[in-house]
């Protein structure tokens, strides 16, 4: 009896495991593009990011380099497809000063790196190294301006030795540097982080001081409208994205910033690999905030911006936890798991859902810092289980966005409980249909059913990121302990489509 009974408890239990999430999708309502910007990365000068990630110098003969640039990060970046990079920080971007990094190298000055680390940097990598490593990517450069300890006249000049095309006194500096051409940059940030590191201001304060950066800064001849991108708020500071649409002329204003970091706690942040479930409830609670946090900011836009012309920027997001050990405390360097796979998966979810508003973000950071997508050591490389969720999902770059209609099981811990499962979908150019979940229950699989309107579809293939236990990650041991499979658990049968995740996992399947 006893064991018949526990049987029963058995059975109910794996059924309420693989309960059905019951989705529509419904593609007649597809209307919004998937803008490719929000799958955006971020460079600064802070750690190994920019040198010894993405730049060893080009005298450096034992790492293989174009221009000093990794050719092996090269290779990796261009295949998982990045249409932004921005560029020089964060907080660092309010201590550049851009003329310290163009000019014969030897003769460049060498600064010290106050927020990150106190180290000394040679200025060895800058402005040109980086618009042609952007070019050699084929990626969009998103340069960040200095305001908080900058000029109105400094980021000015910036604008004209990039973009003016004529003869001008920083053009004419640009071509004795070498470069004939203007890069015709589009995208501009006008300070970081002005509630804090950019400057400590309050936010009418730099809803004044945007007004006069932005009113000289040029649109020169070369055929792009410049973006500027106004420092934006720190989470839920719904005041400062208030202050800055009442305050800041819209002709004036083409996108504002967010930024947003998974953090458990910012005194106790909690280890990057050998972390308890307990924190990665905690991280997951603060990467779906997402949702609610771009519905309040937007909502705000909203008021003033009804025809949605003021882009929301997430210009910083990601997962956020203790260095490693033995790791200089200011390089930030963290090891990426299947924990970062599923926040990145589920964020990229959120930005689908809100592509009307949200039309570029940018993940922190590309290299060896925080959320990286690459990790290096020496000459050594290993792309981590966010890279591969990134390149998985790249599918949905400028596709049409389908809208999604979901009703998850829980994924409960203690007395607390997050949706397990998110999912959405998008239709690309050539009419496939391309469908993204992520599944953040690590003890449980989900069986979802998928209601396919207005899709037809006789067919379904695609790709799996998963591992044993959510603290997986690949190291330089073993870099392919983490990576995309074929996915087997889809099958489609007249408008329904039935999907098993397994715990833990992302999965992107085409509709054929
Ligand atoms: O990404 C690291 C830092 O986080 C950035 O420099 C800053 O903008 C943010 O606070």
């Amino acid at each position: 009896m006893k064991k018949w009974i526990s049987t029963l408890a058995l059975a109910a239990m794996s059924l309420q495991g693989f309960a059905q999430n019951e989705v529509t999708l419904d593609a007649s309502q597809a209307k919004t593009q998937i803008n490719r910007q929000i799958y955006g990365h971020f460079a600064e000068h802070l750690g190994a990011c920019i040198y010894g990630g993405l730049y060893v110098g080009e005298n450096n003969t034992k790492i293989p380099n174009i221009n000093g640039a990794r050719k092996d990060v090269i290779e990796a970046l261009k295949k998982m497809k990045i249409p932004n990079l921005r560029w020089p920080g964060g907080c660092f971007a309010d201590t550049y000063h851009w003329k310290d990094g163009i000019g014969p190298k030897k003769q460049r000055p060498s600064i010290v790196n106050a927020w990150w680390g106190g180290v000394t940097e040679d200025n060895s990598f800058g402005t040109h190294d980086f618009l042609n490593l952007c070019k050699e990517l084929g990626t969009e450069p998103y340069l960040a301006g200095n305001v908080g300890s900058g000029t109105v006249k400094e980021l000015s000049d910036w604008v004209q030795y990039v973009n003016h095309n004529g003869v001008s006194p920083m053009a004419n500096l640009r071509k004795e540097n070498g470069q004939d051409k203007a890069w015709g940059v589009k995208y501009w940030g006008v300070g970081n982080e002005a509630w804090g590191c950019g400057g400590n201001m309050k936010a009418e304060y730099y809803a004044n001081i945007y007004r006069q950066y932005a009113t000289f800064m040029t649109d020169w001849d070369n055929g792009s409208k410049l973006f500027r991108i106004a420092s934006g708020a720190n989470s839920k500071d719904y005041n400062w994205t208030e202050v800055l649409m009442r305050d800041i002329p819209h002709h004036m204003l083409e996108g504002i910033a967010l930024h947003h970091y998974s953090v458990i706690n910012w005194d106790k942040k909690g280890p990057a690999a050998n972390f308890t479930e307990e924190h990665y409830f905690k991280t997951m609670q603060q990467a779906l905030f997402m949702d609610e946090l771009i519905q309040k900011h937007t909502a705000i836009m909203d008021k003033y911006d009804p025809k949605k012309k003021v882009a929301l920027v997430v210009d910083e997001w990601g997962g956020w936890y203790e260095v490693e050990q033995g790791t200089n405390p200011g390089f930030l360097y963290q090891q990426n798991t299947m924990r970062d796979a599923v926040l990145a998966g589920a964020t990229l979810n959120i930005f689908h859902k809100h592509s009307e508003r949200v039309r570029m973000a940018n993940l922190a950071q590309i290299v060896n810092v925080l959320q990286a997508v690459v990790l290096t050591k020496e000459e050594k490389m290993i792309l981590t289980p966010t890279y591969h969720v990134m390149e998985m999902y790249n599918v949905h770059q400028d596709a049409t966005n389908i809208p999604v209609e979901i009703k998850s099981n829980d994924y409960v811990f203690g007395t607390e409980k997050l949706p397990a499962v998110s999912v959405s979908a998008s239709k690309d150019q050539a009419g496939v249909v391309h469908i993204s979940l992520t599944n953040i229950d690590i003890n449980k699989g989900q069986e979802i059913s998928i209601n396919l309107k207005g899709i037809t579809a006789k067919a379904v293939t695609g790709r799996v990121l998963t591992s044993a236990k959510v603290q997986d990650h690949n190291t330089f041991d073993n870099p392919e302990k983490v990576k995309p499979t074929t996915f087997t658990g889809a099958s489609i049968s007249g408008g329904t489509l039935k999907v098993k995740l397994p715990a833990t996992s992302v999965v992107v399947l085409e509709l054929k």
